[in-house]
């Protein structure tokens, strides 16, 4: 293992089990609060009757409509503000009593008066509604390049095909948790959040105060893949009006049943998209036109026929995205979102194309290799896509791949398949602030949170690599808004986003504590030239002389307490840019299919991937393993269901919701490919949620190859392969 291999900063915390979490932390006089859900999929709140409850023992206050009215309006508190159902379990009031048992009593108390309209519990029902939303994220839901509509008419050969994702929850291990209080005016809200700084925007709006008189803490997550953001805060806010109007800290945990509907969802989709080749396997044109479900109380879509812009060399490529407003949660991103289903649907038509044509598929995909960005029409920054391809290929075996529907071992028939995967490598603006000691103790904070992810680790890593100290010297601060404004931890951007930010800071560090030493006669290094300096082993050392010195030694002798210097970088400028950059990978399945029982087993996985310079060996091969996983889970498990006449989201404890577990795992090989990239800082691109994607066409491709059926429906079932469908 690589000496760049460094272990969890916060491991030891987490396995002994002394790592404390927000919601744990200790609060004197802490009330306990539960929420009054509703269980109509639509309608109004017609009166929230607290008389009974009043009654509960241990009962302090309950807070609803009329305490969330002086709120400012804003798409966070318009369902706490607002008397509109727009879901089945929608929170009316939170109770908050002396314990969590008085507060569950409480709220069962509540006399809650509805009245029902007709919902829409399905996209189906509603499709005459769909319409284009502005955006996909950050680009525009809508793009044509060349004709499509004409080269798919003229094409040699054309796959046209309907795919469709399902509904996925998050279900982070760690559910959305609160302790917050008021000092006076001010606010401390300890809180299980992937963006402490928008958690704190948006409180400051909310209830109409200065940021500064607001701390958000969130110092270690237990999870969150997309669903600790803005669907939370409505209840969190709740929370904090039930500790302004009792005077006492409040506590709020969400129950696992209300994560199946509080937090956000993985949007549901069903694609259209035809690929059309000529003959030799070159890509004449696509199109792809998603229709995906959103709430009716806001608007979010993923970006998932985005990928099919930039993916492959094509000139004709047109790409749509329609919504279609239910009576369901509302989507949020979760676990690559947009590139998990869109890569889905194209990678599987790829594999349908290599099919029809003739094409081993690894080749049809280096045949169709984007060479630059078509759609932006510039280079990309780098791209090791074809070396993923051979590295992966290589090491699977892939050359020994049997012919379809040949090979069996004992009752399992065996399938292999393989997919590409992108995942794009941008930044947010950032600060880092490093203090070193007299002692030679080093000191880095930003107020990002690691969300599970390694971001203590990748923070210390780079701090001590450019300090030139071994990483256990480097005590790191992060989760918590009095610390320097740093990234949400979303998009996989984060390491990408400090490291600029960590390097500005100990360059100006490395300028300062050097420049002492030149001009410090007691040093060593007196006289000597700042360019023949370096830093290493905990010393500053010249490069071309036998001189040097512990740099603690230069700070010691002029007595300072210390040196702090702070770093800054911005977000990526996406219209200026001269470059496009991704992250890229090809992953290889081989799946074995019981052909009495129709279980589907992943017996092996190999993942190539490709995105910039690893600076952890051993977390980034986690990052991947993880990615996969879930890729895993969402190709054969993970389904959401929906009571289509209740509009009730169907799950109460994690038991149901299929979820892979250990022994659903097959063996993981990840290939590391490096890249160079002049045009990202330090080569960094981040790589968390490249692994997401992809390795579930490469699931259905395999299950096409072992038994002959093509299921284009995520998550792929026993059903599925045993059933005449
Ligand atoms: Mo993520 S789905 O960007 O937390």
């Amino acid at each position: 293992m690589s000496d760049r291999s460094v272990p969890r900063y916060e491991a030891a915390l987490k396995v002994t089990g002394r790592a404390a979490y927000e919601g744990e932390v200790p609060a004197v006089g802490l009330l306990h609060a539960a929420l009054v859900e509703v269980p109509i999929a639509r309608g109004d709140v017609v009166a929230v009757d607290a008389s009974e409850a009043e009654r509960t023992s241990g009962f302090a206050t309950m807070v609803s409509y009329a305490d969330a009215e002086p709120l400012k309006p804003s798409p966070a508190t318009a369902l706490i503000r607002d008397r509109a159902v727009h879901f089945a379990g929608q929170p009316v009031a939170l109770v908050v009593a002396d314990t969590l048992s008085a507060a569950r009593d409480a709220a069962r108390a509540v006399r809650v008066t509805t009245q029902a309209r007709p919902s829409v519990t399905h996209m189906a029902q509603a499709l005459n509604t769909a319409y284009v939303p502005a955006m996909v994220g950050r680009f525009p839901s809508v793009s044509n390049r060349g004709d499509a509509t004409a080269a798919l008419a003229d094409a040699d050969r054309v796959v046209r095909h309907r795919y469709e994702t399902a509904a996925n929850i998050h279900h982070p291990l760690e559910p959305h948790a609160v302790v917050c209080w008021w000092e006076g005016d001010k606010a401390v809200v300890h809180t299980s959040t992937q963006a402490v700084f928008g958690t704190r925007a948006m409180i400051a709006h909310a209830f109409n105060m200065p940021p500064a008189d607001i701390r958000v803490i969130s110092r270690l997550l237990g999870g969150g893949f997309g669903c600790k953001g803005q669907l939370w805060w409505p209840w969190m806010f709740l929370a904090m009006l039930a500790a302004k109007k009792t005077g006492r800290p409040v506590r709020l945990e969400l129950t696992r049943a209300q994560m199946f509907r509080l937090v956000g969802r993985r949007q549901e989709t069903v694609q259209d998209l035809a690929l059309g080749f000529s003959t030799n396997g070159c890509l004449t044109g696509i199109a792809h036109h998603v229709t995906a479900q959103s709430s009716t109380h806001a608007e979010y879509s993923d970006a998932t026929a985005v990928y099919t812009r930039y993916l492959y060399a094509c000139p004709n490529v047109t790409t749509s995205h329609l919504l279609v407003r239910t009576n369901e949660p509302q989507p949020v991103p979760m676990r690559a979102p947009g590139t998990a289903p869109g890569l889905f649907a194209l990678e599987s038509a790829m594999d349908e194309a290599a099919v029809r044509l003739g094409f081993d598929p690894v080749d049809l995909r280096v045949r169709n290799f984007a060479d630059h960005d078509q759609e932006a029409g510039r280079p990309w920054s780098s791209n090791s896509l074809r070396d993923c391809y051979c590295i992966g290929a290589e090491r699977f075996g892939w050359a020994r791949r049997p012919a379809q529907g040949t090979a069996v071992d004992g009752r399992w028939r065996i399938g292999w398949g393989m997919a590409s995967t992108m995942y794009p490598a941008i930044r947010q603006a950032a600060k880092v602030r490093v203090q070193l000691a007299a002692d030679g103790a080093v000191l880095v904070q930003c107020g990002t949170q690691d969300m599970g992810s390694g971001t203590y680790t990748a923070l210390g890593q780079i701090t001590a690599d450019a300090l030139g100290v071994p990483v256990d010297r480097v005590t790191v601060e992060l989760g918590d808004t009095v610390l320097p404004d740093g990234p949400f931890s979303g998009g996989s951007q984060v390491t990408a986003s400090i490291f600029p930010a960590a390097a500005a800071a100990t360059a100006k560090l490395r300028a300062t504590i050097a420049a002492m030493a030149i001009a410090d006669e007691a040093s060593p290094l007196a006289g000597q030239r700042l360019d023949d300096l370096e830093f290493r082993d905990g010393s500053i050392r010249s490069r071309s002389g036998n001189v040097g010195e512990p740099w603690a030694n230069v700070l010691a002798r002029k007595g300072t307490e210390g040196l702090e210097a702070e770093g800054e970088s911005g977000a990526t400028q996406h219209p200026d840019l001269t470059a496009t950059s991704m992250g890229y990978g090809a992953v290889f399945v081989e799946i074995g299919v019981n052909a009495g029982l129709g279980e589907i087993r992943v017996r092996r996985v190999c993942g190539a991937f490709a995105a910039g310079r690893i600076l952890n060996p051993l977390l980034a091969r986690s990052q991947y393993v993880g990615g996969l996983v879930g890729g895993i889970g969402m190709a054969l498990h993970e389904r959401t269901e929906t009571d289509r006449a209740t509009g009730r989201m169907l799950g109460e404890t994690l038991a149901d919701y299929l979820i892979p577990t250990h022994a659903d795992m097959p063996e993981f090989d990840i290939a590391l490919i490096e890249e160079d990239d002049p045009h990202l800082p330090g080569s960094v691109k981040g790589i968390g949620m490249l692994g997401t994607a992809g390795i579930q066409a490469a699931i259905a491709n395999a299950v096409f190859h072992a038994v002959g059926k093509r299921v284009r429906s995520l998550p792929i079932r026993i059903e599925d392969v045993l059933g005449r469908r």
